[in-house]
């Protein structure tokens, strides 16, 4: 079971496009996946159309606040097309898991402790993906701590670069207080439009900066309209369209994170 977890300090870049899909992808493909939205906003559980408004919702707030049990808070494959992918989902309750945690002991480790508990339920997963949004939260601490690896998602702008940099500067303290191994292990360029000379100046500017240059995947996901049109459609990538632009990049992004030890 490996655990990866999409990050950054840029909102809109593409996380939750890239958690949906690349779980989407991988889960067509006979592995085992869950996704685990880690967002209040709860858009990565909405994209895979469950209801998270509906009362008695279970979330990963319940496993943050109250240690629910694995059986109560897993949704099993709630797309039917693809049995092997399994959600826990978030709502915006969680933003009050986060005053809630201040006062726990050990509380960046919580999400880590839960996974051990349950190990037996988690390594039935070939892959657990987790969605954050653009903060430092206790609750993104979270799920950093837990994975495996960290991609770092960027759209071809310099303000994605300060927020990767931002990104790395802080999770570079709070891991090493928290004695994790550097667990950044790749960023993952999207909407990227080859036209335009502001993408290439971008990638010029990733390729040279010594602190992200190793880090930045070849492979990057075009802007393209279909990868906008199967999340209203709540079906990843590769359940709405197999002949366009935005499939074949995150295909081959996938081959190249396993290059990489990602997946
Ligand atoms: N490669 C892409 N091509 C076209 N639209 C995209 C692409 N990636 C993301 N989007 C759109 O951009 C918006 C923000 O993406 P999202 O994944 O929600 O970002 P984040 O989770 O980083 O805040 C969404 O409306 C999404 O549909
Ligand atoms: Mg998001």
């Amino acid at each position: 079971m490996k655990i990866i977890c999409l990050g950054t300090f840029k909102g809109g870049v593409g996380k939750t496009m890239s958690a949906f899909n690349l779980a989407g992808i991988l889960a067509e493909r006979g592995k085992k996946v869950l996704a685990l939205d880690m967002d209040a906003q709860g858009n990565l559980t909405n994209n895979i159309g469950i209801d998270r408004t509906e009362e008695n919702f279970k979330s990963v707030k319940d496993i943050l606040e109250h240690n629910i049990k694995f059986e109560d808070v897993i949704i099993k494959s709630p797309i039917k097309e693809l049995k092997n992918l399994d959600v826990i989902g978030s709502s915006f309750y969680l933003i009050e898991t986060e005053i809630r945690l201040m006062n726990r002991a050990n509380r960046e480790n919580i999400l880590k402790n839960y996974i051990e508990d349950n190990k037996d339920k988690f390594n039935e997963y070939d892959y657990v993906i987790l969605d954050t949004n653009p903060s430092m939260s206790i609750i993104n601490q979270n799920a950093f701590a837990c994975s495996d690896s960290i991609c770092l998602v960027a759209d071809a702008d310099l303000n994605a670069i300060e927020g990767i940099q931002l990104f790395q500067a802080l999770w570079d303290n709070i891991r090493r207080d928290l004695r994790i191994e550097d667990n950044i292990k790749s960023i993952i360029i999207n909407k990227y439009d080859k036209r335009l000379n502001i993408c290439k100046d971008f990638m010029d500017f990733c390729n040279e900066d010594n602190d992200i240059k190793n880090l930045v995947c070849k492979n990057v996901i075009p802007r393209n309209v279909k990868l906008q049109e199967c999340v209203l459609e709540a079906k990843p990538i590769n359940l709405y369209d197999k002949k366009c632009a935005g499939y074949s990049a995150y295909k081959k992004l996938i081959d190249e994170l396993r290059e990489r030890g990602v997946l």
